[in-house]
């Protein structure tokens, strides 16, 4: 094996667990080390197909500790690093702002502090890849789309939190050279999702027969993005991407909220068995979320012109694909839905009902 070592930040999450294992079997001659605080979102059973892979390493660490953090990096000495830990939603960001500010703005400049300490301005080779969001951008009316330029407008305590995080990494490489690059990507979807996003969260109550709770008028419009889709993105950024340079990344696949859920009800009676309409009947108006962007769309032009990427899985597929996943891993569900995931529940959708 080469000396080579790539540290991702928050693989045991959704997104990271599925560029962990890309990386893991694309790149045998490279470490890979995964560093997760394990939090609710983080799962070590998401990983295990690669667990015992010669070139996987684990190392538990909250990117809040910067002296675990020098540490590891002293360890691996990484070329690379790919930073994906971060509290990721919206409604438990409303709920309690600071954790967000902690790990998502606290722990980035941690891990930057960590990188610049380690490469002390040798950054021959070296890459940093910040993942971000689209929601950094803020919302979009009927029409446009975000795009690399469009001016940062966060609205939630996330976004606002990410948006931060995306300042300091390009100041780092503004002042100090850092090789860095920045990815602002899309709502994604597939298996292993935590169940408190719109998507997992409606399976997993189809399964149980429990309400689906839409917020507002059910008009909010997102753009869906299959996980693998960005995983090979960030694995072309990562590797071609220009210092300091950033890449827009979204799957053109926009859908209303009320829509999709109807989508999703129709798919997952089919494969349940159930009779036409049964899911459809649990859709609940709730509430609406406070400060809730009405539309996001990507353009990502960019990315597709300079590095070649374009989605591959069709949204049918990837549906299918996922709640196929879900039956199959009711588990892993139930694993992730028991204690702590309850209490979350009560809270947050208590009051709307
Ligand atoms: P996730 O919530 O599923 O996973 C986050 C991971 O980070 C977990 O494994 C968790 O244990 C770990 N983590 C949290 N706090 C940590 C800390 N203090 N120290 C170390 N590890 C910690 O998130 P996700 O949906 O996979 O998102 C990953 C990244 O991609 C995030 O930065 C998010 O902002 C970004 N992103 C997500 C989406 C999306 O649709 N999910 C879209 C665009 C960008
Ligand atoms: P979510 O999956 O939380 O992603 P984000 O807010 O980061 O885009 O939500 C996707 C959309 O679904 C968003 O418009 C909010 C809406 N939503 C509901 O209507 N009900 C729910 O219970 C959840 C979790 C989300």
């Amino acid at each position: 094996m080469s000396s080579k070592s790539i540290i991702i930040t928050g693989g045991a999450g959704f997104i990271g667990s599925h560029l962990v294992r890309l990386f893991v079997n694309k790149y045998p001659d490279t470490r890979i080390i995964n560093l997760d605080a394990l939090t609710y979102a983080g799962n070590l059973e998401n990983l295990k197909d690669i667990e015992k892979t010669p070139n996987y390493i684990f190392e538990k660490a909250d990117i809040l500790d910067t002296s675990a953090l020098e540490k590891i990096f002293s360890i691996y000495n990484p070329d690379g690093v790919i930073h994906l830990a971060a509290e990721s939603h919206v409604d438990r960001s409303i709920l309690s702002p600071l954790d967000f500010v902690y790990t998502n703005v606290v722990g980035t400049v941690n891990l930057l502090n960590a990188a610049k300490k380690c490469w002390n301005g040798d950054y021959n080779g070296k890459k940093f890849h910040h993942v971000s969001t689209d929601e950094v951008f803020g919302a979009l009316g009927e029409t446009g789309f975000f795009t690399e330029v469009t001016n940062y407008d966060p609205h939630s305590p996330y976004s606002a939190s990410k948006a931060a995080s995306d300042h300091f990494v390009r100041a780092y490489h503004d002042t100090y050279g850092l090789p860095v690059v920045i990815t602002n990507c899309s709502n994604n979807y597939g298996p292993n999702h935590f169940p408190e996003k719109l998507i997992p969260l409606f399976i997993n109550n189809i399964i149980n027969k429990k309400p689906l709770p839409v917020y507002g008028d059910g008009f909010y419009t997102r753009d869906w993005l299959y996980v693998k889709d960005h995983a090979s993105a960030i694995d072309l950024v990562y590797h071609k991407g220009k210092a300091g340079d950033t890449y827009a990344v979204g799957g053109f696949n926009e859908w209303r909220n009320i829509d999709l859920v109807k989508l999703l009800c129709k798919l997952m009676d089919k494969k349940l068995g159930n009779a036409e309409g049964t899911s459809e009947s649990l859709i609940t108006y709730v509430k609406d979320r406070p400060g809730h962007d009405r539309r996001y769309a990507i353009d990502a032009s960019k990315i597709n012109k300079e590095l070649g990427w374009k989605p591959t899985v069709t949204f049918e597929e990837g549906l299918a694909k996922t709640t196929e996943w879900y039956l199959e891993n009711k588990e892993w569900l139930e694993n992730v839905t028991s204690g702590d995931y309850q209490q979350y529940y009560e809270k947050q959708y208590e009051k709307s009902h």
